[in-house]
């Protein structure tokens, strides 16, 4: 197995929900008129709390610094596992399931904190740039390692970033249970062809900044076990959309397009007070015991909490896992 990391130098913001005004402008940039802006990793995700914005520094540069802007102070790079075929794994599961046991547990074991990004194409999975030797010294073992230079892919040699760097011990990190909420919303993880995207323009821009204020003829929504979630991501040329169903409806039917088992899937919120960024482990803990019972998932981080989705079939199953998990002691 292969994993790249990739040529972007990431900021992970927060623009507060009545700030938002201030940056419609930059994010119609970002999202519409890609030939404009020269940003080419860009995520927007709106939750309850807030709107995450993950960019690279190009896209960075578009967002004026505003007292409803937060900046984590890091400098992050994605990475990103790149299966090459030969892989002996006979697991049908997709996602963050997939790079568990490989990634997301040696990383923890580490002391790494991770900031996970899934998309429709692929889970990206963010670590600080001052971590890097401790990441590449951690996952060699199991992968052939690429860092992308403009374009290029050149394999990058352990002893190239050794510098005194000395593995951890076997001390398991203190974990912290946090707790989980399940809303009622289910979930579709899509995709369009980015050629399509003023075709939807009108529809994202209500559903993304107009999605507070009431419709004519709407009725109030009397939901209040529903989550306000909606994530839209370009990256590398590739939309990626996940959204309830009460705004996939909004979207006209034929240019979306969600794998062919056209599941839906249900969401674990983690957290009850913002998690921060420095703790490492979380997404861990709930990933390894998706993987163990070989459960797909998605599962992307915001600013001040963690979402995992998983197949709606499995969610009874999936939150007597998890809760039964935190019980037992660590080992
Ligand atoms: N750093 C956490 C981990 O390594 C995941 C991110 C949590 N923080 C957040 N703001 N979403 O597991």
């Amino acid at each position: 197995m292969d994993l790249h990391i990739l040529d972007h130098r990431l900021r992970v913001t927060s623009i507060c929900k009545n700030g938002l005004v201030n940056f419609t402008h930059p994010l119609i940039k970002l999202i519409f008129l890609r030939n404009r802006a020269r940003c080419k990793f860009f995520s927007l995700t709106e939750t309850p709390e807030n709107y995450t914005v993950v960019l690279d520094e190009e896209g960075f540069k578009e967002l004026q610094p505003s007292e409803h802007l937060l900046v984590e102070s890091s400098v992050w790079l994605p990475l990103n596992v790149v299966s090459n075929g030969n892989s002996s794994s006979s697991s049908q599961a997709v996602g963050v399931t997939k790079i568990a046991k490989s990634v997301i547990a040696p990383l923890a074991q580490q002391h790494v904190s991770v900031f996970m990004l899934s998309t429709y194409q692929t889970d990206f999975i963010l670590v600080r740039e001052k971590d890097l030797a401790v990441v590449i010294n951690t996952l060699e073992e199991e992968f052939n390692i690429y860092r992308e230079v403009g374009g290029e892919y050149s394999a990058v040699l352990s002893q190239d970033v050794h510098n005194g760097f000395q593995k951890n011990g076997k001390e398991a990190p203190q974990l912290t249970v946090h707790p989980l909420l399940i809303p009622q919303n289910q979930f579709c993880v899509m995709s369009l062809d980015p050629d399509t995207l003023p075709a939807i323009a009108t529809t994202l821009i209500d559903v993304l900044f107009y999605s507070n204020s009431p419709k004519e003829g709407a009725l109030p929504s009397q939901d209040l076990d529903c989550i306000k979630f909606f994530s839209f991501s370009l990256i590398d040329g590739y939309v990626s959309l996940v959204m309830d169903t009460e705004a996939q409806r909004q979207f006209p039917a034929d240019l979306l397009f969600t794998s062919s088992s056209r599941e839906l899937w249900r969401m674990v919120r983690i957290g009850g007070q913002p998690l921060g960024f420095d703790e490492c482990g979380i997404v861990a803990q709930i990933s390894q015991p998706l993987a163990d019972n070989d459960i797909s998932a998605y599962y992307i981080s915001t600013f001040s909490f963690d979402h995992a989705l998983v197949p709606e079939e499995d969610i009874v199953s999936v939150t007597e896992m998890l809760r039964q998990h935190r019980k037992e002691p660590a080992c």
